[in-house]
């Protein structure tokens, strides 16, 4: 698939229990009902949602994104229950490094049933098939010890500490940051 395709259409991803799809504004409601509860967003950049409007504004964003053909991310839906449960995608992405950064949020109700590294892994696979990367990164705040398990899960490597990295929510974070190359992803699957 060519990279214009990808950004102009952003394909559905199938798992086994998710689905993978374009984040609409219809999804503001499910969206709200995980981004307004403050341990979802402990260690993520975005604030909590105080009302359905951050909800709203923070889905318009994404969706001027997805028009100017900026935004590789999808919302991620329960097959069974068929609920917007989250979002997982390439938040920054370097096509001149052929590198990109995963990031993902995912409702409390359904942590700790390997939702979010089935979604990561089958992110990391279209990386490296479609979209031709040679480097996935994804990082988290060092006291975030569940994504840095789903990193781990995925086969990311952990490369080091960046101190002091960002300034969020009135502290400096330090940054754990893991990665996988693409050789190391086929090495595994052959
Ligand atoms: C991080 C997050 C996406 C993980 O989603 P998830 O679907 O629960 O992840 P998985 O179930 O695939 O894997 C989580 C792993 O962390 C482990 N874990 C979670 N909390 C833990 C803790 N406090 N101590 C030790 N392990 C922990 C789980 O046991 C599981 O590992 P295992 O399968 O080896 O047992 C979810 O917690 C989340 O949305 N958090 C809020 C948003 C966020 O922090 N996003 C990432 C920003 S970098």
């Amino acid at each position: 698939m060519k990279l214009l395709d990808i950004l102009a259409y952003l394909p559905t991803i199938e798992t086994e229990r998710l689905l993978l799809r374009k984040i609409t504004l219809n999804d503001a409601n499910d969206m709200f009902e995980y981004a307004s509860d403050p341990e979802v967003s402990e260690y993520t950049t975005w604030s909590t949602h105080t009302s359905i409007e951050d909800s709203k504004f923070f889905l318009k964003t994404l969706v001027k994104m997805y028009k100017r053909r900026e935004l590789v991310d999808w919302g991620i839906v329960h097959k069974t229950e068929k609920k917007f449960i989250g979002t997982c995608g390439f938040v920054e992405w370097r096509m001149t490094h052929s590198r990109a950064e995963i990031g993902y949020a995912l409702s409390r109700k359904y942590w700790g049933e390997g939702y979010m590294s089935e979604a990561v892994s089958a992110v990391i696979d279209f990386g490296f098939r479609e979209m031709q990367l040679n480097k996935i990164q994804a990082r988290c705040e060092v006291n975030n010890i569940a994504s840095a398990r789903v990193m781990e899960k995925v086969g990311m490597q952990l490369e080091g500490v960046l101190r002091q990295q960002l300034f969020v929510k009135g502290r400096y974070w330090d940054l754990k940051t893991y990665s996988i190359l693409r050789e190391e992803f086929f090495d595994n699957i052959l």
